[in-house]
C-alpha cells in the first residue's frame, strides 16, 4: 500500500492542492501538530483521515518526534510532504526520513530560508521571487531541489500580493513534485537531484522586462 502523509500546521492550501492532485498512492493521511489547523477541517470534508500530535503536549523537541515516528511506523509513508508544517524537525527524524521528506518553501531557495520570505524579498528589493520544493536535510531548508516556481516582482507588490501570487505557484509545483517522486522519476545523486523525462525548456525571465 502507497501511503502519502501530509504534515500541517495550518491553512492547508498546499495540503488541499495534494488532495485535489490525481497520483498514484493508495491512502493519503494528514497530521497536524496544531489541533486548530482550518486544513484539519478541509482534509475531513475530503474524507481523508486526519491526526493531531499537539506539540504542546509534548515537553520538547525529540519527544514530540518521537511520537511522529510512532505514527510513520504504523504508516509506513512512501513520501512525507511537509506541506505549511511549521516545526522543525529534530536531525534525528531528518535523517531516518531523508530520501521521502519533501518541503514546499516560499522563497527561490538558497535565497530566504526560514520565516517571513515575502517581506524579506521586498526588504531587498529582489526583482524575481518564487517558491521551492526540495527533499528535507538536517539544514534547515537546504536540502537539494526538486522545483522551482519564479515570478516577477512588481513595483505595486505588498507582502500579501506577493505572497498570493507565490502561493498559487506553490499549488502547481507541489503535486508536480510529488506525482514525480511517487511514479518513481526522482533521482538523488550526490546531493543533486535529476529528474526523468522533465521538460529542458530554457526560458529567461526578464524583471522588469527588457525595453523595447
Ligand atoms: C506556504 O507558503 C508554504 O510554502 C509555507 O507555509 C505556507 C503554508 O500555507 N511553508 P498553507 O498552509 O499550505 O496554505
Amino acid at each position: 500500500m502507497k501511503t502519502l502523509v501530509i504534515l500541517i500546521s495550518g491553512r492547508g492550501s498546499n495540503m488541499q492542492s495534494l488532495l485535489d492532485a490525481d497520483l498514484n498512492v493508495d491512502r493519503r493521511v494528514v497530521i497536524s501538530n496544531n489541533p486548530d489547523a482550518e486544513g484539519l477541517r478541509i482534509a475531513q470534508r475530503y474524507g481523508v483521515e486526519t491526526f493531531v500530535i499537539n506539540h504542546r503536549q509534548f515537553p520538547d523537541r525529540q519527544t514530540f518526534d518521537a511520537a511522529l515516528a510512532e505514527k510513520m511506523a504504523i504508516f509506513q509513508p512512501k513520501l512525507i510532504a511537509l506541506a505549511g508544517f511549521m516545526r522543525v524537525l529534530t536531525d534525528e527524524f531528518v535523517q531516518r526520513y531523508q530520501d521521502r521528506l519533501i518541503n514546499i518553501h516560499p522563497s527561490l531557495l538558497p535565497a530566504f530560508p526560514g520565516l517571513s520570505t515575502h517581506a524579506r524579498a521586498l526588504r531587498e528589493g529582489v526583482k524575481i521571487h518564487g517558491c521551492t520544493v526540495h527533499f528535507v536535510t538536517p539544514q534547515l531548508d537546504h536540502g537539494p531541489i526538486i522545483i522551482q516556481a519564479a515570478i516577477s516582482v512588481l513595483p505595486q507588490d505588498t507582502e500579501a500580493s506577493l505572497s498570493q501570487r507565490v502561493l498559487q505557484q506553490e499549488h502547481r509545483i507541489f503535486p508536480q513534485a510529488v506525482r514525480w517522486f511517487i511514479d518513481g522519476q526522482l533521482k538523488l545523486t550526490n546531493g543533486v537531484v535529476e529528474i526523468n523525462n522533465a521538460s529542458t525548456s530554457n526560458i529567461t525571465l526578464y524583471s522588469p522586462g527588457l525595453a523595447e
